[in-house]
C-alpha cells in the first residue's frame, strides 16, 4: 500500500473539508493509495505518541459543507522552527525537519499534500528541497497569493463581510450613525475591497492605499449634507493612513511569529473625532466570524477541484508544486514560483476603478 500524508496548517479558513474529502474520493479510485491525515499540521507527526488518523470515504462523508478543518490546524511553529523551553524559563525553538523526514519514512509515507497559506508553502518548499515529496494547496481567507486567481475561502469571508455591511446599514439609517466595519485580510484590502462594492459602503480603506483623515472627513460629510446623513465605511486591519502606520496587536503566544493586526477601527474613529467629526460613531471588528462556518458553493468547487488536481500531481509524482487556479484551468506551479510574490489590490484595478465609479472614497 502506497500512502499520502495530508495536513492543513496556518489560519484556518472555509473549504478545507471539502480539499481534504476530495483528496480522499481520488485516491480510493487508485487500489493501492491510502490517506492518513496528520493533526494540526506537522505537530501531528512530530509529537510522540504520533498523532495521525486514516482518513478513508467514511471519514470524510459529508464533509464538504462543514467549516474549520476535521485534521486541526496551527499557525505556530512547525518543523523548522519547533518551539522548546529553556532551561531559565524561556522560549526558543529547534530545527526538527531532518528528524521528521526520517520519521515520514518510517511510517511510510511516500508523498505529503500540505494545505496552506504563503507559510505553509514556505515551509512545503523547505522540506521539497531537502527530498521529500510535497504537493501544497493553497488556502487563505486574504486571497493574497498570487500564482493563483482565486483561494478557496476568500468568496466566504467576502460572503459573510457583505452580510455585515448590509446588517449594519439599517442600524446605521436608524441612527444617523457613521459605523466603521473592520475586517480580515492582512496586507491585502481584496476583503475590504469586495465587501465595500457589494454591500455598497461609503468608504473603503485598504493598505494598499494609504488614506487621509480629512479625505475621509470630506465623503462623510457629503453623505450627511446629501440626503441620506449615515454613513458606512469598510477599512481593512491592514489599512494605514498617510503617515504609514499599522495597527498591531501584542502576541504572547509561544511560536506565533505573525505580527497581529487589528484595531484600526478604533483608531479610525479616534482620528475622525480629532478631525472634527461631528456624528456619533461606533465599530465593529468582524474578526474570526469571516473564517468560520459553511463555505459557500463557489469555494467547495474551487476546493474539490484543488484536493482532485493534488492526489492527480501524487500519482504524476510531479512533487515540488502547489495547485493554482488560473481561469478555466486548475494548473500546478512550482512551489518558488508560488511564494515568489503576494497577490495585492493594484491601485488602478478594474475593482478600485468600479468602487471609485459607484462614488466610494478610498481616502486618497
Ligand atoms: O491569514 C488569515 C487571517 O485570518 C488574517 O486575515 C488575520 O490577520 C489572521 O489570519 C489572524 O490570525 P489568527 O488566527 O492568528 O488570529
Amino acid at each position: 500500500m502506497k500512502r499520502v500524508l495530508v495536513l492543513t496548517g496556518g489560519g484556518d479558513c472555509p473549504g478545507l473539508n471539502a480539499v481534504i474529502r476530495a483528496i480522499v474520493h481520488r485516491a480510493s479510485q487508485e487500489k493501492d493509495w491510502e490517506v492518513i491525515g496528520s493533526i494540526q499540521a506537522f505537530d501531528g507527526v512530530l509529537k510522540e505518541p504520533t498523532e495521525i488518523m486514516v482518513l478513508d470515504e467514511k471519514a470524510v462523508q459529508d464533509i464538504h459543507a462543514l467549516g474549520g478543518t476535521i485534521i486541526g490546524t496551527t499557525n505556530k511553529g512547525g518543523p523548522f522552527a519547533w518551539p522548546i523551553k529553556n532551561k531559565d524559563g524561556s522560549w526558543g525553538e529547534v530545527d526538527r525537519s531532518d528528524e521528521m523526514i526520517r520519521k515520514l519514512q518510517y511510517m511510510g509515507i511516500d508523498a505529503v499534500i500540505s494545505i496552506g497559506g504563503d507559510g505553509s508553502q514556505r515551509i512545503s518548499q523547505a522540506l521539497f528541497e531537502k527530498g521529500m515529496n510535497v504537493i501544497g494547496v493553497p488556502k487563505t481567507i486574504d486571497n493574497d497569493l498570487s500564482s493563483t486567481d482565486f483561494t478557496f475561502g476568500y468568496q466566504t469571508a467576502v460572503q459573510i463581510a457583505t452580510e455585515a455591511v448590509d446588517k449594519l446599514k439599517t442600524t446605521a439609517m436608524s441612527h444617523n450613525r457613521v459605523l466603521v466595519l473592520e475586517v480580515m485580510g492582512r496586507y491585502a484590502g481584496w476583503i475590504a475591497l469586495c465587501a465595500a462594492i457589494a454591500g455598497g459602503a461609503d468608504v473603503c480603506l485598504i493598505p494598499e492605499i494609504p488614506y487621509d483623515i480629512d479625505k475621509v472627513m470630506e465623503k462623510i460629510e457629503s453623505r450627511y449634507h446629501k440626503d441620506k446623513g449615515y454613513a458606512l465605511i469598510v477599512v481593512a486591519e491592514g489599512a494605514k493612513n498617510i503617515n504609514g502606520e499599522l495597527v498591531t496587536k501584542k502576541s504572547d503566544e509561544v511560536g506565533y511569529e505573525n505580527l497581529r493586526l487589528g484595531g484600526v477601527a478604533s483608531r479610525l474613529v479616534a482620528d475622525l473625532k480629532e478631525a472634527g467629526c461631528p456624528y456619533d460613531m461606533r465599530e465593529t471588528i468582524l474578526g474570526h466570524l469571516q473564517r468560520g462556518g459553511s463555505p459557500i458553493a463557489y469555494d467547495r468547487i474551487l476546493a474539490t477541484q484543488f484536493g482532485v488536481k493534488a492526489m492527480e500531481l501524487v500519482l504524476e509524482e510531479d512533487f515540488g508544486k502547489m495547485v493554482a487556479y488560473r481561469h478555466p484551468d486548475i494548473i500546478a506551479v512550482p512551489f518558488t514560483e508560488a511564494i515568489a510574490k503576494y497577490n495585492f489590490v493594484e491601485k488602478d484595478s478594474a475593482l478600485v476603478q468600479t468602487g471609485r465609479g459607484v462614488g466610494i472614497c478610498f481616502g486618497d
